[in-house]
């Protein structure tokens, strides 16, 4: 959807107050520069912690003319603080790396359900208009179970199966989010299932296995063989990180989005190894290896887009031929966002 067009549907936040938690990371500082050419007054509530070395910086949100405040969503006061008088929040912090919930699940208790609870429970006291709560398609796990058929397409009603503690969480914060707003509290909530979010300035997580394009295009520009899990059969729907922050900020508008849960992903299924190829096309040379599949990595599905068509009015507009590209192109403008941990690690 093209940037005029979503900025035109925002105007009603033209003024309005906007608080993003998470805002300081991919997703957040995006949609915080977003709002703000929009003429909202946004306010980030980040830890900025989430990457080793100067990653957060180069997302940029300093620079973007907004508040940012650095600290905890679990640090109740000044969750109260922030959000006394605003109009919006679009909860998006979180411990948001699959692995790494694996490996430290009381991190990601206290992350993404301690701390929303917080989030959720002082939304609702300061009389918040609407909650846009971030969510995964993690949630889904492999779906219906079908083995040997095509790649499945993920429907909002079909029964989540989290297989990780992330999705665990993700699916726990959903439930929480229905249950305390929308009702009495007379704070509208909207749940956004993001699909596999990428895009420039992505950098990976070390000891993660999630985010393909920036591990992939990383690799290859280092001149190492591109690891492929579990030979890179798995699906994913792969969705630019400027659509997701257009899809979010009109979640927060869209009249028809209150109390609804819809999908954010492109609709079109792509398998890793597919990914690996379009980059590799930039790389001559470049070759494959394949590794074990990683436990918790769901082999994946992509995004039912009608209730999002219908209900939040919008539709990815950048393809993975596109986004790929960008990415590469980005990388060899920006080297220096190679972080160290991978440049010194071995291949
Ligand atoms: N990137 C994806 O592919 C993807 C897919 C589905 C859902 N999501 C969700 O989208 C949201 C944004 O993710 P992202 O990709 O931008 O990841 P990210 O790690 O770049 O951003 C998350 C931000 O939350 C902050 N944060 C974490 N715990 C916090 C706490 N206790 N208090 C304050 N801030 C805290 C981190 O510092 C970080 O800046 C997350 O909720 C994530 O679960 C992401």
């Amino acid at each position: 959807m093209a940037g005029a067009t979503v900025l035109a549907r925002l105007e009603s936040l033209r003024g309005a107050r906007v608080v993003v938690t998470g805002g300081g990371g991919l997703v957040g500082s995006r949609l915080a520069g977003l709002l703000h050419r929009a003429g909202a007054e946004v306010t980030v509530l980040d830890r900025m912690d989430a990457y080793p070395g100067p990653v957060h910086a180069l997302f940029g949100v300093d620079g973007l003319g907004v508040k940012v405040v650095r600290g905890d969503i679990r640090d109740r006061e000044v969750v109260r603080q922030l959000l006394a008088g605003a109009d919006h929040v679009v909860h998006a912090a979180a411990y948001a790396d699959v692995a790494a919930c694996t490996r430290h699940p009381g991190t990601a208790f206290r992350a993404n359900l301690e701390g929303t609870e917080v989030v959720l429970e002082e939304t609702a006291a300061a009389g918040v208009r609407r909650l846009v709560l971030v969510s995964s398609a993690a949630v889904y796990g492999n779906g219906e179970e079908r083995p040997g058929q095509e790649p499945q397409e993920f429907h909002e009603d079909h029964t989540p199966r989290p297989l990780s503690v992330y999705a665990n969480s993700k699916l726990w914060a959903e439930h929480q989010t229905r249950l305390l707003l929308g009702g009495s509290a007379g704070t509208e909530y909207a749940v956004l299932r993001y699909f596999s979010v990428y895009g420039d300035p992505q950098v990976p997580k070390p000891g993660s296995h999630s985010w393909m394009v920036p591990w992939l295009t990383m690799q290859a520009r280092l001149g190492r063989p591109m690891r492929l899990n579990g030979g890179g059969v798995q699906v994913r729907d792969l969705v630019h990180v400027e659509d997701v922050a257009a899809a979010t900020a009109l979640a927060l508008t869209e009249e028809r989005m209150a109390g609804q849960t819809v999908n954010v992903g492109t609709g079109t299924p792509t398998s890793v190894r597919a990914v690996g190829e379009l980059i590799a096309a930039h790389f001559p040379g470049s070759r494959f290896v394949t590794t074990p599949l990683p436990p918790g990595d769901p082999l994946g599905g992509f995004a039912s887009t009608r209730r999002t068509r219908e209900l939040l009015r919008w539709s990815a507009g950048i393809g993975i031929r596109e986004g790929v590209d960008r990415y590469v192109r980005w990388l060899a403008d920006t080297p220096a966002a190679l972080p160290d941990w991978l440049s010194e690690s071995a291949a």
